[in-house]
């Protein structure tokens, strides 16, 4: 049976900690990703773990953003983004685009890539040029849905994985019969 909140009477109930909520999250593995644009000319990238797929058809993702960061509002006024999948060896990157009131210019991690489209991070796993179709706005955050009008995916690669707090990569996948490791190719 629904529920008719607006018929509920009584005082409205507590939200729970934000610390409970924090420690809660962090006990999600989530892979990273770096949220990028052009500002002044020049690539920027934010750190996210905060990305989803919407729907494959038509291609549809979302970020949720800080909406006092450098990114939300150049994103905004934009209206594209990309969104550079994280390997395990984009620690340095990953923590570069995430120190806060820092500056995020990403030449050093970037590779060349066709004019008009987003900066994508060199040696990504897979990258997503996104036009924004929909802004959303909630508490303190901006949630950008984005339609993919372009995808690269590079051959191999494992992910970098953030889990409590900390980067961490994948244990080696072993085969159970033989118990030999399987390469990946790119790590
Ligand atoms: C692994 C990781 C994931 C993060 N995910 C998000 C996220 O999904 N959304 C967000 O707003 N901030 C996230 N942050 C924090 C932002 O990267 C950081 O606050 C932001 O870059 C600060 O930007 P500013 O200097 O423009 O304020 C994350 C940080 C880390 C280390």
């Amino acid at each position: 049976m629904a529920i008719d909140l607006a018929q509920t009477t009584g005082p409205a109930p507590a939200d729970a900690p934000s610390s409970d909520f924090a420690e809660a999250m962090s006990a999600l593995a989530t892979g990273v990703v770096m949220v990028t644009n052009w500002l002044d000319g020049r690539p920027w990238g934010m750190t996210v773990s905060a990305f989803a797929s919407v729907s494959a058809d038509p291609p549809t993702i979302l970020v949720s953003l800080g909406s006092e960061t450098t990114s939300a509002r150049s994103i905004e006024e934009r209206g594209s983004f990309g969104v550079s999948i994280l390997g395990r060896h984009h620690r340095a990157a990953a923590r570069h685009g995430a120190a806060r009131g820092a500056s995020k210019f990403l030449e050093r991690f970037t590779d060349s890539r066709g004019h008009g489209l987003s900066p994508s991070v060199g040696g990504a796993l897979a990258h997503l040029d996104c036009d924004v179709i929909e802004v959303v706005k909630v508490a303190d955050h901006t949630i950008f849905v984005g339609r993919v009008r372009d995808v690269r995916v590079a051959a191999g690669g494992e992910p970098l994985v953030y889990f409590r707090r900390a980067y961490r990569t994948l244990g080696r996948l072993t085969n159970p019969l033989t118990r030999r490791r399987i390469p990946c190719p790119s790590s």
